[in-house]
């Protein structure tokens, strides 16, 4: 059974992936330093898989912690989540992004590098991509300049992956990621005001905020609100395992491949919120209100590289993403 590291498995997509990994045979060792999660996690992936996963507190920009982590265990592959993720805070606070998320993937490169593990799967961003001209965006896309610190730290990361041939990489350029895991057990845990459309989505429907405000109706979009490609955790999580199969099992691979994981259906603001409403039977208090600075009118995959090369494709609809993040909200209301 393969040994896995999984930093930042203690997060919104890592732990659904440990979940996925656990199903699959793999034995994940999650390395976290909770600076965005809580132990709580664990118990609900005990709950889930009926073991619970192998955790251990730390840094990825501490040298000291990941020796510590790989002289006693045996990684066989890495899958690396842990990073900084809000887009505006990544403006406000570009050295932390880039020391944390630049910092962090090189340390954790080199600590790989002493221990000979090479194999590596990488959580990069639609955001790479930015304003592109035409929809939907497929990998070879060339991208612009980053819109964020955070958008450059995930072209940056990809970029160190290419040039460094000793290792064995796949980027994955997820889309929207959302919904939970349909036990309710584990799910998405934002500190604070949400950024995130659905959790400020459920945290309205639940009363916690007093109403959504929909960022923008005067976009060149169908309904006047933005396009994205929101796709379940779940499918996600699966991604993961295809592509440290492909990893694993394929040896004449190129070196570096980077994969679109989206459903490549586009989604306005307003139908998924109508659709929230319809599924779930809840209304959301909702408002009008003027564009949010950096975002783009449009964004959605063509997922075509991820189907043919790796054999994946989104499964869960719409409907089963929304059903699940307010099946998530009201869990952790109990
Ligand atoms: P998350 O914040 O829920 O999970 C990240 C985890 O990493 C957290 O548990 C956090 O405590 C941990 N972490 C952060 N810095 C660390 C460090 N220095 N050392 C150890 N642990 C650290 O975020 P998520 O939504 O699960 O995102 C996972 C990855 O996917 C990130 O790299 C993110 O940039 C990327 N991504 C997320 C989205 C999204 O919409 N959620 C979209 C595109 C890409
Ligand atoms: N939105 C609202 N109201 C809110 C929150 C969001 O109307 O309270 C809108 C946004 O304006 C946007 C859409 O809902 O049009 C989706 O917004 P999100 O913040 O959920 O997602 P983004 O597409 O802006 O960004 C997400 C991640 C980024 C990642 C990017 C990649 O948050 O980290 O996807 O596409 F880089």
């Amino acid at each position: 059974m393969k040994q896995v590291l999984v930093t930042g498995g203690m997060g919104f997509i890592g732990s659904h992936t440990v979940v996925s990994l656990m199903e699959a045979g793999f034995r994940p060792v999650i390395f976290d330093n909770l600076c965005n999660s809580s132990e709580s996690v664990l118990e609900g992936i005990a709950r889930i898989t009926g073991v619970k996963p192998l955790f251990i507190r730390g840094d990825v920009t501490s040298a000291a912690d990941l020796k510590a982590l790989f002289t006693s265990h045996n990684i066989d592959a890495v899958i690396h989540f842990a990073a900084l993720k809000a887009v505006g805070e990544s403006s406000e606070k570009p050295l932390e992004y880039y020391r944390n998320n630049i910092g962090g993937l090189i340390c954790l490169l080199e600590a790989m590098q002493e221990h000979g593990v090479r194999d590596v799967v990488f959580s990069s961003s639609a955001t790479v991509y930015g304003s592109a001209a035409h929809m939907p965006v497929d990998e070879d896309t060339p991208l612009p300049a980053a819109m964020s610190p955070y958008g450059s730290t995930k072209q940056m990361g990809e970029r160190i992956l290419f040039d460094t041939g000793s290792f064995r990489s796949v980027c994955l350029r997820y889309f929207n990621p959302i919904g939970a895991h349909p036990s309710g057990h584990i799910g998405e845990l934002p500190l604070g005001v949400p950024n995130n459309l659905v959790p400020y989505v459920t945290q309205a429907a639940a009363g916690l905020r007093k109403a959504l405000t929909i960022f923008g109706d005067d976009y060149h979009t169908p309904d006047g609100t933005a396009v994205r490609d929101y796709l379940h955790v779940m499918d996600l999580a699966e991604a993961h395992v295809a592509a440290l199969n492909r990893l694993q099992q394929v040896q004449d691979r190129p070196h570096w491949e980077v994969f679109n994981l989206g459903t490549g259906n586009p989604v306005s603001v307003k139908t998924l919120v109508e659709t929230f409403e319809r599924v779930n039977g809840v209304p959301v208090p909702k408002v009008m209100g003027a564009r949010r600075q950096g975002d783009v009118p449009e964004l959605w995959a063509n997922p075509g590289r991820a189907k043919q090369v790796l054999g994946w494709t989104a499964k869960h609809s719409l409907e089963e993403m929304l059903r699940d993040a307010w099946n998530w909200q009201q869990k952790l209301a109990q």
